[in-house]
């Protein structure tokens, strides 16, 4: 069975080329691989080479057109890079999805190292300005391009031990209106997916904790989900369906637009402990 119904409709990413960074795992990956299925030829960055390239792999496997490019969102000279190579491989770019990220320490403020603090927002939002930036001439030229931020529903509330993770989503989610904003007159749509808990390992986060302590967090974590109204967590695939749709011509009359995928998490009073 065809999983995308592709057979009995125009694949909605024909041809188009597609910026995916932190596309070794999780979401990323999950974004890729969906991308692909509707005909997205990809590019994907990721510091982690070996996740990234395993990715290319899967995607080549799968009859689908993909380049790794090594690449610190953080950098302005790798996106710049990355950006350049996404142009000369296959001719300009007509979507960036700015997914990858970082937690951060699980401390208040007042423990938070300020060099713990200044990485986070490298990653989580000075990577999207850097990504966007450079993304941007080839999206205009192009004659209109599309970028999706994987911000966080943690951009949208304040949620327990995590300040400088939800300074860098508030941050992107308005970085998502402000470009929706100056590029919508040149045919650039950006808009925002802010999913909650999904079922992926946030930067093997946890892989790298104490045996003890990971099932603790793994545990803290599925109780939080619990408690929310659809009780779960989210599959990489379900937040992915979001992204591509933005990605997506149906999606062509939204821009500025910030969407949850939360299983209804920021519809309730009760967000958990952290
Ligand atoms: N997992 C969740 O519950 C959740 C919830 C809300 C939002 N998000 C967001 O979704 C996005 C994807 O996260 P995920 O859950 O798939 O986690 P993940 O750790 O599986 O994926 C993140 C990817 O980003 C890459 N990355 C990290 N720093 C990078 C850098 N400087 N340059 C390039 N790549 C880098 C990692 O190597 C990894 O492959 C992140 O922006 C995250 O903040 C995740």
């Amino acid at each position: 069975m065809d999983p995308f119904g592709s057979e009995m409709r125009t694949p909605r990413l024909r041809g188009r080329v597609v910026v995916v960074t932190g596309a070794a795992g999780g979401i990323g990956r999950a974004v890729a691989l969906m991308a692909a299925g509707e005909g997205a030829r990809l590019v994907l960055a990721d510091v982690d080479r070996g996740g990234g390239e395993e990715t290319a792999r899967a995607l080549s496997g799968g009859g689908g057109e993909a380049l790794f490019v090594p690449c610190d969102v953080s950098d302005a000279a790798q996106v710049r890079h990355l950006m350049d190579e996404a142009s000369r491989h296959f001719g300009g770019l007509d979507v960036l999805v700015n997914n990858a990220g970082i937690a951060g320490d699980a401390v208040p403020l007042h423990d938070l190292d300020p060099d713990a603090w200044d990485r986070v927002i490298a990653v989580n939002l000075r990577g999207p300005f850097l990504c966007a930036k450079y993304a941007l001439p080839l999206l205009m030229r192009g004659g209109g391009g599309v970028i999706v931020n994987v911000a966080s529903t943690y951009g949208l509330i304040g949620a327990p031990l995590a300040p400088a993770y939800c300074a860098s989503k508030g941050g992107l989610v308005n970085l998502t209106r402000q470009l929706a904003v100056d590029y919508g007159g040149r045919g650039v749509r950006v808009n925002a997916v802010c999913p909650g808990y999904v079922d992926t390992d946030m930067g093997g986060h946890r892989a790298r904790l104490p045996e003890a302590e990971r099932q603790a967090a793994q545990q803290r974590r599925e109780a939080n989900a619990a408690r929310q109204p659809l009780g779960r967590q989210a599959h990489a695939d379900e937040i992915a369906r979001a992204v591509v749709f933005l990605a997506s011509g149906d999606s062509s009359f939204m821009t500025g637009s910030v969407v949850t995928v939360d299983g209804g998490c920021t519809a309730t009073f009760n967000h958990g402990t952290g």
